[in-house]
């Protein structure tokens, strides 16, 4: 057996993947059903991908190749573009909106983060938990502890996850305990990036909560810490609710609008990612398109605390269409389950009277989420040379699936079965970096 055989492991089954956007070109001609296929993977990539007749003759000798079946769906992991992981202890936290809902449960719960103890078991739970729904790649806010991140970190980086995170800045309008301040705040942020940005496959995000909880001060040192270390992301909320704008415009009158206030202190830019954005105006979406920023679409999170319906026809307008990513954005969302997540983006869709096919929504969990990251040439799709993150759905995973898709013959209504139906249930395996980390018949892989 030569050197290369005994490196390659190849997965064989139905797959799902996109080559490009279809908001903008159409599904027929971006998505890829492959209704046996072969994806093999070395080192942590994928080498080889395509219809199983082509591609076994040419596997390396020895390879070893896994069967997934024919009820079976690989897709590219599942990618997450703002979650909270330290708010994983009070998810369903009831009946507050935005800011009471931040002051009440939100802050008590990040103040526990003291205690490194706790924010490694946390931090251990969130990544297993994200792992288990076939998410593999996320965006994370850890709280304003230092070790914070480094307790999510050192756990990703052994799970040699693709992750980013930061350490959250907040220097007003928070408790103590939990306000650094313009100065600690770079600082800290500094020596995170100089230990973690680049490690594995681990990236950091320059991490100013929001405008309501950071001076001007705090934001114009975010922004120089930013642009002196351009590879890193940058992510904060916008216009969430519209009591927020109302108190934003507030606390900075003197700006044209809620991005306004980001971009003059230099928050605004390519891997910018942007929660929410639901409330923001024309001349907004015309900047973070003119800026190539993101926003983070969080349906549950938003019905939840009942912010309102994100127009993401709007933020795809052709003539200036906007990146955006799905996020679950646990703890104010309702769920780690990217497929409840479609569900819900669907019901949001309803309401703006644009349904939400199946084709865009799969899109939009995976090569979407990695474009809103600027992670699109690396995860997010399955083709040679990316990364080898994968999700294997079980397609008949409960017994109502199991009967409706007796029902379903188009792969289009089988696919918008699992989105509405399906669940953590679902995910049979989550691969990272070429390596088995969940099985779902198999617990304590990892
Ligand atoms: N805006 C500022 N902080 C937060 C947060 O933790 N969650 C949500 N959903 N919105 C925010
Ligand atoms: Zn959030």
């Amino acid at each position: 057996m030569t050197e290369t055989a005994s490196r390659t492991t190849a997965l064989r089954g139905p797959v799902l993947t996109f080559t490009g956007d279809p908001f903008r070109d159409g599904l027929e001609h971006t998505m890829v059903h492959e209704p046996d296929a072969i994806i093999a993977m070395a080192d942590g990539r994928i080498t080889q991908f395509g219809p199983a007749e082509r591609i076994l003759p040419a596997l390396p000798p020895g390879t070893t190749v896994q069967e997934v079946g024919r009820d079976a769906l690989i897709s590219a992991g599942f990618i997450d573009t703002h979650v909270h992981f330290p708010q994983t202890p009070m998810i369903a936290s009831y009946g507050e909106q935005l800011l009471d809902w931040l002051n009440r449960y939100t802050f008590p719960a990040e103040l526990k983060f003291a205690d490194p103890a706790y924010a490694r078991a946390v931090a251990r739970l969130f990544l297993r938990e994200s792992l288990r729904n076939g998410i593999t790649t996320s965006c994370v806010y850890c709280t304003v502890h230092p070790h914070s991140v480094d307790a999510l970190f050192e756990e990703a980086d052994r799970l040699d996850l693709r992750l980013a995170a930061g350490k959250v800045l907040m220097d007003r309008n928070a408790p103590d305990g939990l306000r650094d301040t313009p100065q600690s705040g770079y600082d800290e942020s500094a020596a995170l990036i100089a230990k973690w940005h680049g490690r594995g496959r681990l990236l950091y995000a320059v991490t100013p909560r929001f405008a309501g909880t950071s001076s001007r001060e705090q934001l114009a040192t975010a922004g120089a810490l930013w642009r002196k270390h351009a590879g890193c992301l940058m992510q904060t909320h916008i216009a969430e609710t519209r009591d927020e704008v109302v108190w934003i415009r507030t606390l900075f009158p003197d700006h044209a609008s809620y991005l306004d206030v980001y971009d003059r202190h230099g928050l605004c830019g390519p891997r910018a990612v942007f929660g929410h954005g639901i409330w923001l105006g024309e001349d907004e979406l015309q900047r973070l398109h003119a800026a190539d920023a993101a926003i983070a679409h969080c349906p549950t999170s938003n019905l939840f605390l009942g912010s309102g319906l994100f127009d993401l026809g709007r933020a795809h307008r052709s003539d200036r269409p906007v990146r955006v990513g799905l996020g679950t954005d646990i703890g104010a969302g309702t769920s780690f389950s990217i497929l409840a997540t479609l569900n819900e983006a669907y019901k949001v869709g309803q309401l703006n009277r644009q349904p939400l096919s199946a084709g865009h929504a799969f899109y939009l969990a995976t090569r979407g989420s990695a474009r809103a990251l600027h992670l699109e040439d690396r995860i997010g799709s399955i083709a040679p040379g990316m990364e080898a993150d994968l999700v294997v759905l079980d397609m008949r995973s409960t017994p109502l699936i199991d009967f409706r898709m007796d029902h379903a013959r188009h792969f289009a209504d089988q696919l918008f079965v699992q989105m509405m139906l399906g669940d953590d249930r679902a995910v049979r395996e989550t691969w990272v970096a070429g390596r088995p980390v969940h099985k779902r018949d198999i617990p304590s892989l990892v």
